[in-house]
């Protein structure tokens, strides 16, 4: 067992507006107890427009979840109609940024440069990235699943210091188990966790690789979140569809009771 502190993260994507979002962040208020919170972080990503909200509620409610966001701009401010900077975030209490999720660089063209830029903006405004990893099932299927893994992760690494790396959280999401049902075996999820950290360890060395936390994420549900998250080299889970119930997601959060 890794003595790495787990984080579950909630990806709510494009749903739930902010009324929505303060009543799902209440329900899993009631459902998720202070003894959850000694064992794991746990952090939920609203889009942008629910931010301020949940943050308030949060606050006001002295809800021990961390705030996070999906997606950030890698420049301090200018003429980049749509996006959102890094400090904007920050000033919300941010504390996790998803960077480079499957969506963005696949429907939004987001390419390995970008996200590493976004990574340093991220660390730069004292946030911690959420940096996304994950392979096609042509890829896996064709054997080349840990090459464009460990490329992606340490393209988005690429200029940080060991330090900065080992305090970073990378998510692991095979492309094919997002959103499908289709979720990775524990024994596929576990070896390719394994082999990005070791990846980070024969760049960065020991103590990067020891820290650092690496998430599994596809189609996570009560059902499959302890299998999952009892291995050695998974320290979290980001959540999808999933998170959107305040059940669901908190029985993630409570896996070691499933
Ligand atoms: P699902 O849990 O809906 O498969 O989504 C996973 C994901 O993309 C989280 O970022």
């Amino acid at each position: 067992m890794s003595t790495r502190r787990p984080l579950i993260s909630g990806n709510w994507k494009m749903n739930l507006n902010h009324f929505e979002a303060m009543k799902l962040i209440q329900e899993l208020s009631y459902q998720i107890t202070g003894d959850d919170i000694e064992l794991v972080d746990v952090s939920v990503h609203p889009p942008f427009t629910d931010i301020r909200t949940v943050q308030t509620v949060l606050d006001s409610d002295k809800i021990p979840f961390f705030l996070g966001a999906q997606h950030c701009h890698f420049e301090e401010r200018g003429a980049f109609t749509g996006e959102v900077a890094p400090s904007m975030l920050a000033k919300l209490n941010v504390k996790y940024v998803i960077v480079g999720h499957s969506e963005r660089r696949e429907i939004f063209n987001e390419t390995d440069e970008m996200v590493n830029a976004k990574v340093k903006a991220i660390l730069g405004a004292e946030m911690t990235p959420i940096v996304c990893c994950g392979e096609t099932l042509e890829e896996r299927d064709a054997g080349d699943a840990e090459t464009k893994v460990g490329a992606q992760v340490q393209a988005a690494l690429t200029g940080l210091t060991a330090e900065q790396v080992g305090g970073l959280v990378i998510a692991y999401e095979p492309i094919w188990a997002i959103g499908t049902g289709r979720t990775a075996s524990a024994e596929d999820a576990q070896a390719m966790c394994h082999h990005v950290r070791a990846g980070v360890r024969g760049i960065y060395g020991d103590e990067a690789a020891d820290s650092v936390r690496v998430q599994y994420g596809g189609s996570v549900k009560p059902a499959n979140a302890n299998e999952l998250l009892t291995q050695a080299d998974i320290d979290g889970a980001l959540v999808g569809g999933a998170s959107l119930s305040a059940d669901d997601f908190s029985r993630i959060v409570q896996y070691r009771l499933l």
